[in-house]
């Protein structure tokens, strides 16, 4: 990903659409549409696209910020995946939303585990609501990761980078030379490493301390959650805990801009999460579905409500009893949309070597997993497109 992008280090970058070569240069990488389209078919080379656009740091919001009307090449959805698109119905469906207000009590605390369980099994989804993290918190969050997409571009320039080992990094696209198309969507990304962590300098001052609060909460959910789930499985409630399944987390900070044709690309291509749990804020416009009986779910924003689901590395550690399921989110006219993912992701260093859960192993139910450590499967799924699933590499031929 890296080294092609190094291949056009002469580009220009944000004045691009100056002058006659920048305009043909614009023309021939589609990112601008003002020639004939057979003119373009002919000249459109997607490399030069992505470099382009890589190279001007500005984002998705630097193109809607100069007013394009059009969705550029480079995130137009192959046809294919139109026509599909074209074919598939949509369900009016739920995923399920759990009351935890009711976990304190012994016989309302096993009707919330049962919930959890069917939820985590069928739908790999769910909502919280009632969940001890205060509206003003949520609010908050939401309204610095939109200060910090729309402040001054040159700040967030500054931050541009695709080098994963960045703890705090702006980008567009992490995938965006190996998909088959970009996805309409920006992300600040913020990483927690458990035993080395963050100096609160290293977080943009746009969102600084309404992150710090954030964490602060949500770390506590997550280790709630995995008591649920650990119940749900029936293992001893801090067996999830003592696993370490939140002890390194990221906070991704996506703003998902207006767009004008929403209908040709995607604010997030479909994926599963390579990661235990994932707890994500969202605001109120909504477009985030989940795949369930083969329908695309809309999961329906409630106010004060968190998504919460399932990721690849559970699904691996319950030996499939929980499911990882694909999810995406649509582009829409109306914007910007802003979601806040929180992803638990176990013990990262020093290497900790993770598998299905040995109380879950019986002669009936036999591992259907590898062992795995958590930084070999990210590697996995960062080295190609995020449509691409990794499980299959961790499981075990029947
Ligand atoms: C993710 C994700 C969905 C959303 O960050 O992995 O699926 O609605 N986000 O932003
Ligand atoms: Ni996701």
């Amino acid at each position: 990903m890296e080294g092609s992008h190094l291949r056009f280090p002469f580009l220009p970058g944000p004045d691009l659409q100056n002058g006659e070569e920048g305009r043909k240069l614009m023309v021939k990488t589609g990112l601008c549409f003002k020639e004939s389209s057979a003119e373009m078919e002919v000249n459109y080379d997607r490399k030069e696209g992505l470099t382009a656009f890589d190279v001007s740091k500005a984002g998705v919001k630097g193109l809607t910020d100069d007013g394009v009307a059009k969705v550029p090449k480079i995130f137009v959805r192959p046809p294919y995946e139109l026509a599909e698109e074209s074919k598939s119905c949509k369900s009016n469906l739920q995923v399920p939303v759990i009351d935890l207000s009711a976990i304190d009590g012994s016989d309302s605390r096993e009707k919330v585990v049962n919930e959890v369980r069917i939820a985590a099994n069928e739908w790999g989804f769910f909502q919280v609501v009632n969940h001890g993290i205060p509206l003003n918190v949520l609010d908050e969050m939401i309204d610095g990761v939109r200060r910090f997409h729309e402040q001054d571009p040159e700040m967030k320039k500054s931050m541009y980078t695709r080098d994963p080992k960045k703890r705090v990094r702006f980008g567009s696209n992490y995938d965006l030379y190996a998909s088959k198309s970009a996805n309409w969507r920006d992300t600040l990304s913020i990483s927690l490493p458990a035993s080395d962590q963050l100096d609160p300098d290293e977080i943009p001052i746009t969102c600084r301390a309404t992150t710090i609060e954030y964490i602060k909460y949500v770390t506590n959910l997550g280790n709630t959650l995995f008591e649920l789930l650990s119940e749900a499985l029936e293992l001893k409630h801090d067996h999830l805990n003592t696993l370490e399944c939140g002890k390194s987390r990221a906070l991704v900070c996506h703003y998902y801009p207006a767009c004008p044709e929403p209908e040709l690309t995607l604010g997030f291509s479909k994926h599963t999460d390579p990661v235990f749990l994932t707890v994500l804020l969202q605001d109120q416009l909504g477009g985030l579905q989940v795949m369930f009986n083969n329908q695309w779910v809309n999961v329906q924003p409630i106010s004060g409500g968190l998504v919460v689901n399932i990721g690849d590395l559970l699904q691996v550690i319950s030996n499939d009893k929980f499911k990882s399921v694909v999810h995406r989110a649509v582009a829409n006219l109306a914007g910007p949309r802003i979601s806040v993912a929180c992803f638990l992701k176990g013990v990262i260093v020093p290497p900790k070597l993770y598998g299905p859960i040995k109380e879950l192993i019986s002669e009936e139910s036999p591992p259907v997993f590898k062992d795995f450590v958590v930084s070999d499967y990210m590697e996995k799924f960062f080295s190609k497109a995020f449509d691409k699933s990794s499980l299959d590499y961790l499981r075990l031929q029947s």
